[in-house]
């Protein structure tokens, strides 16, 4: 699919398919979310522009390469994202944190914002914007929206399952803004929830209900 790209890391499979079973603790899927987002975060980064820079080795001066540009962004989607984050910074310890508050009502499966906050220089940095589960699109349309606003020119939109009805939605909203996820999944239910996927990824992840 243009624009979208899936992760089919072996490790990636492997954490997915114990995070989709439903015995799995919340304890376990936290832990396995944590190991997830480093491995989906080498490769949403795998074409990071370098440049070179001058350093001292203990034996000689060389020139080595290093990130181009501003630091990164990962903006999360409350309260799910930050499942991803956590990761992601284990990996890219310097990046900046923007969070997009956005919940989902549940009767119109429409967004419904409630907290935002980025850097000031968004528009300089790649902005990796995280939510594990692109259900309907709604929220991350939204999200990526408000970013947009706020002066981001240059984003990617990391998950860890999506739904062939959020990719179709979110690319067209968004056309300029590659999708990264792990699996693309058979559909959405009535109900809005991913299938076969893994449940509601912050109740699962935060022992909610
Ligand atoms: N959000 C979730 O947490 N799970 C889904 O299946 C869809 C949206």
């Amino acid at each position: 699919m243009n624009g979208v790209t899936v992760i089919k890391h072996p490790l990636v499979q492997h954490k997915l398919t114990i995070m989709r079973c439903k015995e799995t603790s919340t304890g376990s899927f936290r832990r396995l979310l944590r190991e997830i987002s480093t491995l989906l975060c080498y490769e949403v980064t795998r074409d990071l522009e370098l440049t070179m820079k001058t350093i001292e080795t203990p034996l000689e001066t060389i020139e080595s390469p290093v990130l181009e540009g501003k630091k990164l962004v990962f903006a999360s989607i409350l309260r799910a994202g930050n499942g991803l984050l956590e990761g992601m910074l284990d990996l890219v310890p310097s990046a900046r944190v923007s969070h997009v508050g956005v919940y989902r009502d549940h009767e119109t499966l429409k967004p419904v914002e409630y907290y935002f906050k980025a850097p000031e220089d968004i528009a300089e940095r790649l902005v990796i914007v995280v939510d594990p589960m692109l259900a309907t699109g709604n929220s991350s349309i939204a999200a990526v929206d408000k970013l947009k606003e706020r002066g981001a020119k240059n984003l990617r939109f990391l998950c860890l399952l999506a739904a062939p009805e959020g990719i179709e939605n979110f690319r067209a909203a968004h056309p300029d803004v590659p999708v990264y996820t792990a699996s693309i999944d058979s559909h959405l239910n009535e109900k809005g929830y991913i299938v076969p996927g893994l449940g509601d990824a912050g109740d699962r992840m935060y022992g909610t209900k």
